[in-house]
């Protein structure tokens, strides 16, 4: 039987379970403690920074995937030292893992995207800033998500403890029409498969509405989308799962925001919406299966987070809507944090976002 190794147990890992089962694959999960999300397939609970903690989970894996980013170099490499593969490749990765690196990849590949600058210092920020208006974006390079190390920066004394700690990347605030992502799966050797572009809502930086496919996009609108995964996919030589997540600027092009090697927010709506979930094309793609279909099975289908706590007792409350999927990440309640999401499917795009609405708003913690 393969063995696939997920470094990171996280609500990701978790969504890969079920799929795995299916497969006829096993799956091994490094967990962060003993309640992360993905516990019920943690046979080992560690840090993943520790090389000798991920090498141990490793042996006996035939691959090793993950669940986040934020795996260091220095253990990536040790893994590719010990002979186990990983996917997708750490070359790749290092480019995920890091915005300025990212940007730069981009830009010299050809890709469309904003404006950016990279700042070691205040001048540098002012500078910037007075080329772009007043109002730029400002990023920390590493470590940030769900728009924490993301901030709108009209003065450099914004900033200042970022700049202390090193390099920030800066970009032309974007007066996008609407943010886009497109996801795309890659085997070892190039295979690759491309879902409808989604159109993702952000609140506080946060993914928390996703639509597929994205409303209105013509069929100029998903083959552009599509060509740029397609493309991203095979220039970095991504394997598994890559989201890119899109600008759709007032003038119709498409700005390249950033990239995720892995599944992503913007791909939960395929578990329901589509033949194959990204979730179980990951496993296809790292452990070099053929690729499943990506058709939608529903003309469309909504997605929305939930925050805080998803607690069971409101099941009962879903009422009308029980054929709206719950999906609940058995993550402890916290103010703010992403505990589950709900998905409707149908046939008209008004009808199912209202009912993927009603069901969200049934789990809208007030905690
Ligand atoms: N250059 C930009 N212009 C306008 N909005 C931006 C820009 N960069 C990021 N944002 C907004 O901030 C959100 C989070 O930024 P992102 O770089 O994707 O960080 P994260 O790693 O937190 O997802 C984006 O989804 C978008 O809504
Ligand atoms: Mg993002």
């Amino acid at each position: 039987m393969t063995v696939i190794g997920v470094i990171g147990g996280g609500q990701l890992a978790r969504m890969m379970i079920g799929p795995a089962i299916e497969l006829g694959i096993e799956l091994r999960v490094l967990a962060e403690s003993a309640d992360s999300s993905a516990r019920d397939r943690a046979t080992a609970i560690g840090d993943f920074r520790d090389i000798d903690t991920v090498l141990r989970f490793a042996e006996g894996v035939d691959v090793i995937t993950f669940d986040h980013e934020h795996v260091p170099a220095e253990v990536l490499d040790a893994l590719v030292a010990a002979g186990v593969a990983v996917r997708p490749d750490p070359s790749a990765l290092a480019i995920a893992q890091d915005k300025i690196a990212m940007r730069r990849v981009l830009d010299e590949l050809g890709h469309p995207v904003p404006d950016w600058g990279v700042a070691e210092d205040s001048g540098q920020v002012a500078e910037f800033l007075a080329r772009h208006g007043g109002r730029i974006i400002a990023k920390t390079p590493r470590g940030g998500y769900d728009g924490k190390g993301v901030a709108v920066v009209t003065d450099p004394a914004q900033i200042s403890e970022w700049l202390s700690e090193g390099p920030v990347l800066l970009e032309e605030l974007v007066d996008f029409s609407r943010e886009l992502a497109q996801l795309v799966a890659r085997r070892p050797a190039g295979d690759t498969a491309v879902w409808p572009v989604v159109e993702t809502t952000q609140s506080d930086g946060v993914c928390s509405e996703v639509i597929l496919p994205a409303p209105t996009a013509d069929d100029r609108v998903l083959e552009v989308a599509a060509d740029i995964g397609r493309r991203i996919a095979n220039d970095l030589g991504v394997t598994g799962v890559l989201a890119v997540e899109l600008f759709e600027t007032t003038d119709g092009r498409l700005l390249v925001n950033e990239l995720a090697m892995r599944p992503h927010n913007s791909g939960h709506v395929t578990i329901e919406g589509s033949v194959t979930s990204q979730f179980e094309q990951h496993l296809r793609a790292v452990a070099d299966f053929p690729l499943g279909s990506t058709e939608s099975r529903h003309p469309w289908a909504v997605m929305i987070n939930v925050f805080g706590s998803m607690s069971i007792d409101r099941y009962a409350r879903v009422g009308e809507f029980a054929d709206v999927k719950l999906h609940n990440y058995g993550k402890k309640p916290r103010a703010g944090r992403k505990v589950g999401h709900v998905t409707a499917t149908g046939n008209d795009a008004a009808d199912t976002v209202y009912r993927a609405r009603a069901v969200a708003e049934i789990f809208r913690a007030d905690i």
